[in-house]
Order: C-alpha cells, then structure tokens, then sequence
C-alpha cells in the first residue's frame, strides 16, 4: 500500500501544509510566505511570525486537503516540524497536529526541518542512499552526507553567516532591492569580478567549514573607500562589486564541495536551498560534482526553499523505518541532525541554524 502523509511547516516564516504519496507524488502544496508581517523589520520577528502562523495554519491544512481531494480518514499520518526553528511557530504547527491526529487517530511523526530539505532530492528525483548535499539558504549552510531517512553525517558548514544572509546583507549595503540573492546576481551580470580583491573566508584550511561575514565586511570597507575617495559608486562600481562578491561565494561553495566529495567519494551530489538558484554558483556546483564523478542534482525552486512536501515526505521515510511520536511530542528550537557533533551556536536572522 502507498502511503500518504499530512505534512505541515511552521518553523520560519512560512506557513505551509501538504499532501503527499509515497510513490513521489505531492497531491497539494501550500506555502503563505509573511514577507509583509516582517518587512518594516528588516528580519523575521518571532512573535509576530508565532501568531500568524496559529491563525493561518488551519486554513492552510484545509486548502491541502480540498485540493488533494481527500480527507483526513483517507490519510495514512501526519508529519510535522517539531525543529529546529523559531519556538513560537515550531509550536503552533505541533500542537495543531497533536491535535488532528488526536482527533482522527492517525499516527503522528514529528520530523526535523533539516531532515525535510536533506531528503528532498529523493521525493523529487528518486535518489538512493548515499548522497552528499549542501543546503544553503538564508538561513542553512552545510554539507551532510546522508545514508538514511535517519541517518546524517555533518561534514561541515558556516561559522557565521549563510549565505543567502551575505547576499541579502551587501543588497541592503549597495542599496539594492531585497531578497539580495537574485539582485545581487543581476547586477553581477555586467560586473568585473577581479576588480576588488576580497578575501575567500577558510578556504585554504583543511575540513569543510565556512565563513561569510568577513567577506560581507570586506565589501562594506570596499563601498566606504569608494564613497571616500569619490563621493560615491557608479553603477559600475555597483556591479563591479557584486560580481567580486558573487565569485568569493562561489569559490568558497566550489572549493569546499570539492574538497566534501574527495573525502566521501558518493554518487550523487545535491543541493538545495535558495542560493542553489544562483546559475553562476550552481555551474560551479555543477562542474565540481562532474570532475568528481558525481550526479548533479537541485530540486525545483519550490520544492529548494522551505514547504511543507518535504516535511510529509520526511515523515513518510522515518514512518517507514518504524517512528511513531506520541502526545508527549515537544517542539525544540535547537536540534542537529548529526546528533555526534556539536549544535552550530548562533541565530540568523531568519532563525536558529542548527
Ligand atoms: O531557502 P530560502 O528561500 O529561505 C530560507 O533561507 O529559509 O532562501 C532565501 C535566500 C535569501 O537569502 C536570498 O537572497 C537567497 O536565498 N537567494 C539567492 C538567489 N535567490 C535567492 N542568493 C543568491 N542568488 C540567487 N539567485
Ligand atoms: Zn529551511
């Protein structure tokens, strides 16, 4: 029998529901962004994300299920981020589904929101077991080597900043639009990459952590120097900026990923999140993974950034494997999923890393 999972997401800020088979096939997909909640912000406010994630998550596990076209008798269980996220909304999520599952008595999996987008590539492309992927998001940054549904190796990831974060973070200083990623890219389309030398943060250590922050400030001082000496950037300069800024990222994505798939020489190599939709990193992705041997392999946009399908289908792989979570299910803010190295300290401003 093919299963089909409820998943529901409430980590960040998005509000999410999803109906999902075991066979691959999302049924439904929902996704609220609150962009406009946190806009006036500059960052995602845990309160304001918390409240509006109880009054919309719901609504939004209605819509899946019509349009699904099912109810929830014909479900086999429900999956939920229990973490790791921001408190308030990881809470609002558990509970609602504690208490549909309650309600219908169908199996509960609490799921981690990590766990959702690692295992993504295997709901979009079918892949086996074992694969190495990189998540970078505005929020994520790591490379985990994952050999089952509960089975994850930490290989490494930032010591500061994501990256989506840089990028949104030399946006705001350039003055350019938000979300930074795909501004920053455009402008580095006419850009000169060798005209500022700034630094690749880590890159000749050994290991695969990364840093950004230094990099992001290194931009900054670029930007006053200009600013000094001529009064301020040209559009030019601007893009000039970018495009340096863009191949740091992307040298320390490459260099680090290459240096990840030498140590764990594994078949397939997958990323996701939304810095993944950077077509001059992804072609360095891209020809990292061929020189080594590997698939290369991104899941739709969609389906990269957070939702709800991968969090069902995450509870789908763990159900299989025999989890089963009870009423006393707790929402955690912190919970790696390497379980043998140490939690990443720090928050985003998109919320906890882990
Ligand atoms: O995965 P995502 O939608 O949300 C979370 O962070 O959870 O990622 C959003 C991040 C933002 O920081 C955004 O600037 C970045 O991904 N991003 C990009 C591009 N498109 C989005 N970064 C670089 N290049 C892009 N084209
Ligand atoms: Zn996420």
């Amino acid at each position: 029998m093919t299963l089909i999972f409820l998943g529901i997401e409430s980590s960040c800020d998005d509000t999410a529901a999803a109906v999902v088979r075991g066979d691959g096939e999302i049924l439904s997909s929902l996704v609220a962004g609150q962009t406009d909640l946190h806009a006036a912000f500059g960052g995602v406010v845990p309160e304001i994300a918390a409240r509006a994630h109880a009054e919309k998550l719901d609504i939004c596990v209605e819509e899946a299920l019509a349009e699904a076209g099912l109810t929830l008798a014909k479900l086999d269980g429900i999956a939920v981020t229990a973490g790791p996220g921001l408190i308030g909304g990881v809470m609002a999520g558990v509970m609602l589904a504690k208490g549909l599952a309650a309600g219908s008595g169908l199996p509960l999996v609490g799921v981690n929101h990590l766990a959702g987008h690692a295992l993504t590539p295997r709901l979009t492309d079918g892949i086996a077991y074992p694969y190495l992927m990189l998540l970078v998001s505005g929020g994520h940054c790591q490379f985990l080597r994952v050999d089952g549904p509960d089975a994850f190796s930490r290989l490494g990831g930032t010591i500061d900043d994501a990256p989506g974060e840089a990028f949104d973070k030399v946006a705001k200083l350039l003055g350019l639009p938000q979300p930074g990623g795909p501004s920053v890219e455009e402008q580095a389309l006419s850009g000169d990459a060798g005209r500022f030398s700034l630094p690749r943060p880590l890159l000749d250590r050994p290991g695969c952590d990364m840093s950004f922050s230094g990099l992001k400030t290194a931009v900054l001082r670029a930007r006053d120097d200009l600013s000094k000496t001529q009064g301020g950037l040209t559009v030019q300069d601007r893009a000039d900026l970018c495009a340096g800024f863009q191949a740091a990222v992307a040298d320390v994505l490459a260099g680090k990923t290459a240096r990840a798939l030498a140590a764990h020489p594994v078949p397939v190599l997958a990323v996701a999140g939304g810095v993944a939709a950077n077509r001059a990193i992804r072609l360095r992705l891209e020809s990292v993974a061929a020189k080594a041997g590997a698939r290369f392999t991104a899941p739709p946009l969609r389906l990269c950034t957070d939702n709800a399908a991968m969090i069902a289908w995450a509870g789908i792989e763990a159900f299989g494997q025999g989890r089963r979570d009870g009423m006393d299910l707790a929402g955690r803010p912190r919970w790696p999923l390497d379980q043998s190295v140490a939690p990443m300290l720090g928050a985003g401003k998109r919320g906890a890393k882990a």
